[in-house]
């Protein structure tokens, strides 16, 4: 098995450039290594996961982190730690991934979608407060793309409401608001490792958050319930002389297994030593695609505004060619692509139009919760028209030429529709 990877490394390094470089130009590979030397290969009585949630925590500047295997189970154990309860209604944005739902349904609560604003695509505060109800618990604002939501306005309206506030930034890392760096706003922030992330090790998350209580739940949540988990301490097997008496009682909390294995937290920690140079990629390349499109008229980037940065886990476009070049959203992509470029993705869909909400599959796993609950087309109007219009160029360039290729296959695509 060891000597497959060395051969992977040894292909990748001969690869032409018109190939992204390898994931891994940290020190996954020795880590890795050292995992399976090891004697626990879980986080249960590990070292990985810890020194992972230790260094996360400090680049966050918070005091807790908490590692998950995904960044949805953050989610729906961050929903459940922060008071979430059934029947309870949380409020996320109508421009995001079906996930910010599901984890809500898991959590036996009601999702419901405040629209966004139309040229940062983010959560808007002002239809968050139409939306909040007596029954409103939480809301989940999503750092769409890499870019932070109104913090201050949302912040504020939990505060009057007794509202938790869970930062979904599976897309954002190191991104500023106001000058502040996006994570410690709310009341906990999710992240997620997923394949396509900023910082990855296939799949994984984790939530951080300046508050005792809520790390410990989390760590509880997350972690079967066992009763000794605290909230800077994973590990469970510390005392084997109480852990093997016959009459030990472990859990005190109903919880899952979302633990992150000691292989994924290796990774994620070589990484996440390589963050700040990872996360520099992609800004250099999204700018490299924005000065190419910085002429043209139906191409209109994310706005990001005064104060805030955008970390671009992919440069978000609104596309006007309908209108001014004749040509429809499939046609532009296709010549892009006909000209050297990576394939252009879609924004998803509005969450309550994936058939697993509008059809309300969700309804019979607790129908005295579910019973009224229906969603349809026009619930979050701006975020239905952006959504048809958006698209996402990738940044995840690990070589700045390849990026510079592909900015300027989009040039020419530009120009030859202008001829
Ligand atoms: C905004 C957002 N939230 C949540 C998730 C879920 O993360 P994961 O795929 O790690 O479960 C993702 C990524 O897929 C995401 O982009």
């Amino acid at each position: 098995m060891f000597s497959r990877i060395e051969t992977e490394t040894t292909e990748k390094a001969a690869m032409p450039k018109t190939v992204n470089p390898s994931k891994y130009l940290g020190n996954e590979l020795s880590y890795l290594e050292k995992v399976l030397n090891s004697e626990s290969w879980s986080a249960t009585g590990g070292s990985w996961v810890q020194s992972l949630e230790r260094e996360f925590a400090r680049k966050f500047g918070v005091r807790y982190a908490v590692a998950f295997n995904s960044g949805t189970s953050t989610l729906h154990a961050a929903l459940e730690a922060g008071g979430v309860r059934p029947g309870d209604e949380v409020i996320s944005p109508g421009l995001t991934v079906i996930m910010d739902t599901t984890a809500t349904i898991h959590a036996n609560a009601i999702p419901v979608y405040a629209d966004v604003d139309p040229e940062t695509f983010t959560i808007d505060p002002a239809d968050v407060a139409r939306k909040i109800t007596p029954r409103t618990k939480a809301i989940v604002p999503v750092s769409l793309y890499g870019l932070p939501s109104d913090m201050d306005a949302l912040m504020d309206l939990a505060a009057a409401h007794n509202l938790t506030v869970i930062e979904d930034n599976a897309q954002a890392v190191l991104s500023l608001y106001k000058g502040k760096l996006l994570g410690a706003i709310g009341h906990m922030a999710s992240y997620s490792f997923e394949n396509s992330k900023h910082i990855s090790c296939g799949e994984g998350g984790m939530i951080i958050t300046d508050d005792e209580k809520y790390a410990e739940m989390a760590r509880k949540i997350g972690g079967h319930g066992f009763k000794n988990l605290r909230a800077e301490e994973g590990r469970i097997r510390l005392n084997q002389d109480v852990f093997q008496d016959p009459d030990y009682k472990r859990h005190d909390v109903l919880g899952w297994n979302y633990r992150l294995p000691e292989f994924n937290a290796a990774v994620a920690l070589s990484q996440l030593e390589r963050v700040d140079e990872l996360v520099e990629m992609r800004i250099k390349s999204a700018r490299m695609f924005m000065d190419a499109m910085s002429y043209c008229d139906y191409l209109i980037p994310q706005k990001t505004p005064e104060g805030s940065t955008n970390s671009y886990y992919t440069l978000g476009v609104i596309y006007r060619g309908d209108e001014s070049i004749g040509a429809s959203w499939k046609e532009f992509r296709k010549a892009y692509i006909r000209n050297g470029g990576d394939g252009i993705y879609a924004a998803w869909s509005v969450p309550y139009l994936e058939p697993v909400i509008s059809e309300r599959q969700f309804a019979g796993r607790y129908p005295e919760i579910y019973e009224n609950v229906r969603y349809e087309k026009g619930l979050c109007p701006v975020a239905e028209n952006v959504q048809k219009k958006i698209m996402q160029f990738k940044t995840n360039y690990r070589d700045l030429e390849l990026a510079a290729r592909k900015a300027e296959a989009l040039k020419t695509t530009i120009d030859d529709f202008r001829s």
